[in-house]
């Protein structure tokens, strides 16, 4: 329902963009909003510059440094909605592991979580105590931003993979070793992570995050049965404990198209999508919720045309949704040049209606 003519809800959107807000409540709005997962990032020479001086876990750490990044997408792309600088990695640092980021590798557990004795050495700690930089950042965030801000945590499922096979993997051997020998132990892992998970997310929407989305970026390495059994009851858990707060969660279930239908149940307001799948078969899957997503990240390398052309295309189909928020089907990648993604937003806000 539209209250106020289109001309008054330019100008309320041009001082407060709420846009992204009112598509996740599946209201209607002027034109379809846009943001991109990992839109703060390498691909930016900007961030490069602020990287350049600090390592990956200092730039988290540092709540100045960490506003700057979130606000150059903001400012140089003209994004509808930032996303928190921080990575779904801090937490599992604050519960007691070793964290470190290895240049051309990734992030690295070098004390994995494998047994009874080492799961029980994990804490659940209190987030203003042990992650009072990410607080601190929401809350200066929100004095500088003109369009909503988004919090995050990883999926309990994704976040248990790296802490069991000691940081990034292709084949998650020790993950499913554990799942199907010692499931017991599996789900304790995963009770300690949802636990912390809860007080963290429940932090950030005090702290002023106004939507939270849940990585699960492998999800999509189990059968539905199976992520019916470890992975799906964890989010629900995590999704119903943040209800009190009435702010919009969204739910990624990277590679989670055969996962639909599971992940709809999760209590999410916003279902994000992977590239994957056609956005136009999701929306008719999902009921009355939001959608996010889905255009692969790599088609922004298309040329021009191409590239507002596929668009175009995207919007479209999507055309029933109770809500459409624009975004990549993943994160984008670290060597698209940000003019691409200049041109991407501007098609979305051209071809929506703006
Ligand atoms: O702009 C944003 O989206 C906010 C910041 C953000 C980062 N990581 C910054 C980051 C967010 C939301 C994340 C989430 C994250 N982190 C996920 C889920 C999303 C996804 O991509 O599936 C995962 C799995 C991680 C764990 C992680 N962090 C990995 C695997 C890596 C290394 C690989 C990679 O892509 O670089 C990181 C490092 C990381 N997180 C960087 C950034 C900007 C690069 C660090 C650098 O500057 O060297």
């Amino acid at each position: 329902m539209q209250l106020y003519p289109k001309e008054i809800t330019k100008k309320i959107d041009d001082i407060m963009n709420e846009t992204f807000l009112k598509a996740c409540r599946g209201e209607k709005t002027n034109y379809t909003p846009i943001w991109m997962m990992r839109q703060a990032g390498r691909y930016l020479p900007e961030y490069q510059k602020v990287r350049g001086n600090v390592t990956f876990l200092e730039l988290c750490k540092s709540p100045e440094l960490c506003v700057e990044v979130t606000l150059q997408p903001i400012d140089l792309l003209n994004m509808d909605a930032a996303i928190l600088f921080s990575d779904i990695l801090i937490l599992m640092e604050a519960m007691g592991a070793t964290l470190e980021f290895h240049e051309g590798v990734g992030p690295v557990f070098p004390k994995t979580f494998r047994d009874e004795e080492s799961v029980d050495r994990l804490r659940v700690p209190d987030p203003d105590d042990t992650t009072p930089f990410v607080m601190e950042t929401i809350r200066l965030l929100r004095k500088e931003l003109k369009v909503p801000l988004i919090g995050f945590a990883g999926a309990p499922f994704t976040c248990a993979t790296y802490l069991i096979e000691g940081g990034s993997s292709k084949v998650f051997w020790e993950t499913k070793k554990m799942m199907f020998t010692s499931p017991e132990l599996f789900h304790k892992l995963m009770d300690k992570i949802t636990e912390s998970t809860i007080l963290y997310l429940q932090a950030q929407a005090r702290a002023g995050a106004q939507a939270l989305q849940i990585f699960d970026s492998w999800a999509g390495i189990l059968a539905p049965c199976d992520f019916s059994v470890f992975a799906l009851p964890y989010v629900q858990k995590i999704i119903k404990s943040l209800q009190q707060f009435d702010i919009p969660i969204i739910y990624f279930a990277n590679n989670g198209a055969t996962l639909l239908d599971l992940s709809v149940t999760s209590g999410a307001d916003v279902i994000g999508l992977d590239w994957r799948i056609n956005i136009g078969d999701a929306v008719k899957r999902v009921g009355k919720k939001a959608v996010q997503g889905n255009i692969d990240p790599f088609a922004l390398l298309l040329p021009k045309d191409a590239l507002r052309e596929r668009i175009g295309r995207l919007l479209d189909d999507a055309k029933d949704a109770h809500g459409h928020i624009f975004n990549l089907g993943h994160g984008i990648h670290q060597f698209t040049p940000p003019e691409q993604a200049r041109i991407a937003v501007d098609a979305v806000h051209e071809l929506s209606g703006r």
